[in-house]
């Protein structure tokens, strides 16, 4: 294998394009697969980022201290700005959609946020805003779940306790144990998922060695208003005081829970400093300053992003399959919290499909969505139409289904999978079913 090679691409196809210098696309071997992965070796061994070995060095507190720094300066990444004096974003506008960061030096190009965006591409905005992605990390205070869990009390089961919630005079929310044991009680400080599947509660702590840990709390809010137990919770027992509120991660792990579910943020002493919440255009863009003001200059500005000369098929699946994960970022964790299927993780099932092995590698995401534009309020119709894009029967060269040429592909090709709690994801491992 051409690894060595690998490096070399590595190197230079991280300063092109997007601001995702960890996920770059290496151009090293026939499978994408293979090659994604020997890449995401290489960079994870580069920068300390390989979270199974991350486990055992954290164990070490110096050692723990350097993880974070590597993992801080891989999320400023591109923006160059590592050495500047941490900006720390306040309590009562962290998570609002609004820039956090600076300008820092020329041609460092800098996140505007996105309602710099609504001027010039307000399609693309409105669209973006009725999507999961706009909504997907808050703080619980701007929310209405200091409403919905006041008062409430939930069984967390054995080696846990009964929770009971109270939300106090200025609005926030805490949890105690029933039982008034240690610990007493926790604040419930942001919410991770737009409520369309479910909302899980983080709270951040700075543990006694200064490392910052993440309590994702026991109890999670389902439609309706309904509180149930968090996904993958159940086979989970406290063996620590703090856990007897949820499961608790540390240091890098906690750093990719924010990583995933915002634009921008760094933790840092049991806080998030630099904070833009949601995945906004940034996220998948790159910080836009530049081209703002190029377009502000400019009536046909340079390309940008998307539009960069470096942007093909894969770097869509990377930039997807950075938090919709890729076959090889899938921890054990994860394949222990859920066991039943892979399904969650939709570009592992996408890769595997003979719809993408076999067309030439023309299938990505944005083939079927619309990145900007939700799944909800889509109509079955609408997606069946992009199968009949390839398997059309008016068209001799296509593979027609001899069962049904017109109608309900996704049922029997991409069937739902029923998960814990009620959600459904739709396995996106294209093939037959045997029934
Ligand atoms: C920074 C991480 C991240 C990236 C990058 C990302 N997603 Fe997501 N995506 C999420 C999260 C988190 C959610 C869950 C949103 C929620 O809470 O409902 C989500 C939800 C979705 C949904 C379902 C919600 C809806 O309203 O439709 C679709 C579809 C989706 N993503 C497609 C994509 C596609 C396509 C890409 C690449 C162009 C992409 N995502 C890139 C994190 C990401
Ligand atoms: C590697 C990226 C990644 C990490 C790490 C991550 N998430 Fe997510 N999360 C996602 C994506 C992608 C989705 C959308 C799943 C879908 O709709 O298929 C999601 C969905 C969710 C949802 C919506 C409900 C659901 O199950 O779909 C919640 C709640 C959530 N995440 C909470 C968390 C919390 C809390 C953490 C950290 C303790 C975390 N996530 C870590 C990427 C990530
Ligand atoms: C989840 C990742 C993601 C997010 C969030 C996102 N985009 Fe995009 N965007 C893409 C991808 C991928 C493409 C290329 C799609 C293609 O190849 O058809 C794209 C294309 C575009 C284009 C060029 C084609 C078009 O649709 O006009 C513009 C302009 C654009 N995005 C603006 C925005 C703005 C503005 C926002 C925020 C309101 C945003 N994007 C949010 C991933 C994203
Ligand atoms: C002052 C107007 C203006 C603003 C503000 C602006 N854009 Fe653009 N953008 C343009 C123009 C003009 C183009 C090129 C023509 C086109 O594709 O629409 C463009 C193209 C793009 C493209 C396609 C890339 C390409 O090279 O084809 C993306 C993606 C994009 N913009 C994203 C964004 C994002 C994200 C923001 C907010 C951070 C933003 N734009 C803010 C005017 C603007
Ligand atoms: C980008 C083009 C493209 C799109 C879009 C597409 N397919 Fe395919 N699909 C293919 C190709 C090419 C093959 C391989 C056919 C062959 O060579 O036999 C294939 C094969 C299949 C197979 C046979 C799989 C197997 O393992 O034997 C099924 C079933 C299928 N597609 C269903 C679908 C459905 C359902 C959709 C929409 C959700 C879809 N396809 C969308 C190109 C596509
Ligand atoms: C061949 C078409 C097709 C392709 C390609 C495709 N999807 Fe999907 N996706 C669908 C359909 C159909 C749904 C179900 C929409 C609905 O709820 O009706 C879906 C749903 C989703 C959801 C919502 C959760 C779920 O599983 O129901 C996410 C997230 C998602 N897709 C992400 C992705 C990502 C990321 C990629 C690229 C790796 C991708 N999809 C590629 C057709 C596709
Ligand atoms: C009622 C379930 C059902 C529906 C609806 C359905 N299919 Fe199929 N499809 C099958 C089965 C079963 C096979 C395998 C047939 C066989 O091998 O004889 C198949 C085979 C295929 C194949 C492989 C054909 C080949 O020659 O290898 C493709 C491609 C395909 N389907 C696409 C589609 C598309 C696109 C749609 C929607 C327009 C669709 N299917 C709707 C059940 C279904």
């Amino acid at each position: 294998m051409g690894v060595r090679r690998s490096e070399e691409t590595c190197e230079r196809k991280s300063r092109h394009g997007h601001n995702q210098p960890r996920f770059t696309f290496c151009d090293i071997s026939s499978s994408f697969i293979a090659r994604t992965s020997a890449c995401l070796d290489r960079q994870s061994e580069r920068k300390g980022l390989n979270i199974t070995r991350i486990i055992p060095i954290t164990i070490g507190v110096s050692l723990a201290a350097v993880t974070i720094y590597l993992s801080m300066q891989q999320q400023i990444g591109e923006l160059a700005i590592a050495d500047e004096p941490t900006q720390s974003v306040a309590k009562s506008t962290s998570s609002t959609d609004s820039p956090s960061v600076t300008k820092e030096g020329p041609q460092a190009a800098t996140y505007v946020g996105r309602q710099q965006c609504a001027e010039c591409h307000r399609e693309n905005f409105e669209q973006h805003a009725a999507h999961g992605h706009a909504s997907t990390f808050s703080e619980v205070a701007e929310t209405d779940l200091p409403d919905i869990f006041d008062q409430q009390t939930f069984d967390g089961g054995e080696s846990y306790g009964t929770y009971q919630y109270s939300k106090d005079s200025s609005g926030n929310l805490t949890v105690s144990l029933l039982a008034d044991e240690s610990p007493s009680n926790l604040p419930l400080q942001y919410v991770l998922g737009s409520g369309h599947n479910a909302r899980t509660i983080l709270t951040l702590n700075r543990a006694s060695d200064g490392v910052t840990e993440g309590i994702e709390h026991r109890v999670s809010c389902y439609p309706n208003q309904r509180l149930g137990m968090t996904v993958g919770h159940s086979e989970k027992k406290a063996t620590r005081d703090l856990e007897k509120f949820g499961d608790v991660t540390r240091g890098e792990l906690t750093q990719r829970c924010v990583y995933c579910h915002t634009t921008t943020g760094i933790l840092t002493e049991g806080r998030i400093d630099r904070l833009v919440s949601n995945v906004n255009c940034e996220k998948c863009h790159g910080p836009g300053s530049e081209h703002v003001r190029q377009a502000r200059e400019l009536k046909d500005p340079p390309p940008y992003s998307v539009g960069d000369a470096a942007w093909d098929v894969e770097s869509e699946i990377q930039l997807c399959g950075d938090c919709h994960r890729l076959p090889r970022s899938i921890t054990k964790q994860e394949l222990r919290d859920y066991p039943n299927t892979l399904a969650r993780f939709q570009p592992v099932g996408m890769l595997r499909s003979k719809c993408y092995l076999a067309s030439n590698r023309e299938m990505k995401c944005s083939t079927c969505h619309d990145p900007h534009q939700s799944v909800h309020g889509i109509s079955q119709h609408a997606h069946e139409q992009k199968c009949i894009q390839c398997h059309d029967s008016n068209d001799s060269s296509h593979t027609i289904c001899p069962v049904s040429a017109e109608a309900n592909c996704i049922k029997c090709h991409m069937p739902v999978v029923p998960q814990e709690q009620d959600i459904e994801l739709h396995d996106h491992w294209i093939r037959v079913h045997e029934d």
